[in-house]
């Protein structure tokens, strides 16, 4: 074990544990999420990895954001891009070691930047050690029993044993060679863990541990809805199954048993110094029940996929935006705000502008609570929209929630600097090709250019850092405003929003702090433009 692993294990990694007088650095962070393969690439071949994301975390630290999320860089086969997880303990080589993973973690940390990994507990990849065993055990053997694993239906039980479908389409079941079927909600290289049998609840609390113990910050828990399956797997009894994913509670997915599990994790977080968090990737009915996964002896945060979901719409907004701040109080949890991932059509393009993707950008960021912010969307790259079939890489496509599409477009490698693609990704090409428009896109060109994106969005958070009260309180004082136009109070802070195509007339709330567009006449807040006053 390196010396920098050994400290690791024994000290706090040093950072303050709160911000201002507020308790959690989490409530009122901005975390951005790197996709690894997708980030930097440090030695020529093309995919991220990494030595690429430890070299640019100097970038992170300048653009002003208080976390890192990293997409999964765990051993794995890649039939969903890493969350397909053959090995939590190991580094998959085409992004490094483990003892990478250390350097970035420990470099973040003496940074300033916290470390959030990605957790994957709802399946595995059928090339895990227990998968593999489980094959070739057979029927009735000890080790199937911490999967799904059933007789089909049927005289010959060539029917899947119930009607449940896969979200990347197709039965959520695959039959194999002995003649039983297991359970995957997501792609057949993922088999679903039972979450009943104690060795994988105890696997999952040692995993936390390792990931914990090597200085994490917190987790990002994938699927985190999906863990616990309603007892004897029933049927649902009708099709087009994804229409009802987020819309009802199903025997798949937002189950109550999934608290248990929760609850037993934030014991293992709380033994740790540092307050580390868990976030859920949970897809629920509603806010109500997103809430439910932010109880005080739960997780931390939620991502906000309701407002994720939301259009470009004034009154939409704002009816989510209150929802979202009401459901989140019973339980004392912070809000968050989330406009891209890599799971979703990136924003700019979802919005048709780039002018509305940098107001969105200065919503998101005066509203209290937490703020996630996609790798690549500071530089307002839209939507890649016509990659040839062959580059594609996505095993499928949501058809529901917001995540309508291949999912390739939004995580092609992003412009550092240059003129010739992969611009300065690295030294060799790219995983997937980027357009030639990239290189007027790249850090390089919007670094010092006031009227960038780049520009904007350090320039956001510089002022969400100083003032130090932007992300904190629950509730935001709404102020009038003509119809398509948002505007509320936070203090004497004031944010107006107008998500017209046309300039709208309203008497400026005070001197302008930072502006989504130009300003030209205080007294006229432009078309897809978001302005913050000092007022
Ligand atoms: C989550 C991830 C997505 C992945 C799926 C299955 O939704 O964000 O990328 O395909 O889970 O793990
Ligand atoms: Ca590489």
């Amino acid at each position: 074990m390196t010396q920098h692993l050994a400290d690791a294990l024994t000290s706090d990694s040093g950072l303050p544990t709160t911000t201002g007088t507020r308790p959690g650095w989490w409530r009122e962070a901005v975390i951005y999420q790197v996709y690894p393969r997708s980030f930097a690439d440090s030695n020529g071949d093309g995919m991220g990895d990494l030595e690429g994301i430890r070299s640019r975390l100097p970038y992170l630290k300048e653009l002003g954001v208080d976390a890192v999320w990293l997409s999964p860089f765990y051993a794995s086969p890649q039939a969903d891009a890493g969350y397909d997880v053959a090995d939590y303990r190991a580094i998959d080589p085409m992004f490094g070691t483990l003892h990478d993973a250390d350097a970035v973690i420990r470099e973040a940390h003496e940074l300033g930047l916290r470390i959030i990994v990605d957790l994957v507990p709802n399946h595995c990849s059928d090339q895990h050690e227990w998968f593999k065993q489980a094959l070739r055990e057979g029927p009735g053997t000890p080790l199937r029993e911490r999967f799904h694993f059933r007789p089909g239906q049927g005289d010959d039980g060539e029917l899947p044993p119930n009607d449940w479908e896969s979200i990347f389409g197709g039965p959520a079941w695959t039959r194999v060679a002995d003649g039983e079927w297991y359970l995957h909600l997501f792609a057949p290289e993922q088999p679903d863990f039972n979450w009943e049998h104690p060795a994988v609840q105890d696997e999952f609390r040692s995993i936390l541990r390792f990931w914990l113990d090597l200085g994490a910050d917190g987790f990002r828990i994938d699927v985190a809805h999906g863990l616990v399956k309603a007892p004897g797997l029933p049927d649902l009894g009708r099709d087009e199954q994804l229409k009802l994913l987020g819309n009802q509670v199903l025997p798949f997915f937002d189950q109550d048993g999934v608290h248990e599990i929760y609850r037993s994790w934030r014991l293992v977080l709380d033994e740790y110094a540092g307050d580390r968090i868990g976030v859920a990737e949970a897809w629920t009915p509603s806010a109500d029940r997103t809430a439910l996964y932010l109880r005080p002896d739960e997780l931390h945060q939620a991502f906000n996929f309701h407002y994720l979901s939301t259009g470009w719409d004034a009154e939409a907004l704002r009816a989510t935006i209150d929802e979202s701040l009401d459901s989140m109080r019973p339980v004392g949890a912070p809000t968050t705000w989330v406009l891209s991932n890599h799971d979703v059509v990136r924003h700019r393009t979802r919005f048709g502008s780039l002018e509305r993707a940098r107001a969105a950008a200065l919503l998101m960021l005066a509203l209290p609570g937490s703020a996630y912010v996609y790798q690549g969307e500071e530089l307002g790259l839209p939507e890649v929209v016509d990659l040839p079939d062959e580059v594609r890489q996505d095993p499928s496509f949501f058809k529901a929630n917001g995540q309508d599409g291949l999912r390739d477009g939004c995580r092609v490698p992003i412009p550092w600097s240059g003129d010739q693609a992969p611009y300065g990704f690295g030294e060799g090409g790219s995983w997937l090709p980027q357009p030639a428009e990239w290189a007027g896109l790249s850090v390089e060109v919007q670094t010092g250019d006031p009227a960038s994106t780049l520009e904007l969005y350090r320039a956001a958070l510089r002022i969400r850092r100083e003032r130090g009260d932007l992300g904190a309180g629950d509730a935001v004082e709404w102020l009038e405003a003509p119809e398509g136009v948002l505007a509320f109070r936070r203090g004497d802070f004031v944010c107006t929003v107008n998500t017209t195509r046309e300039p709208v007339r309203m008497p400026a709330p005070g001197t302008v702090l930072l502006a989504s567009g130009e300003v030209t006449d205080p007294g006229v807040l432009g078309a897809d433009t978001a302005v913050w006053w000092q007022g």
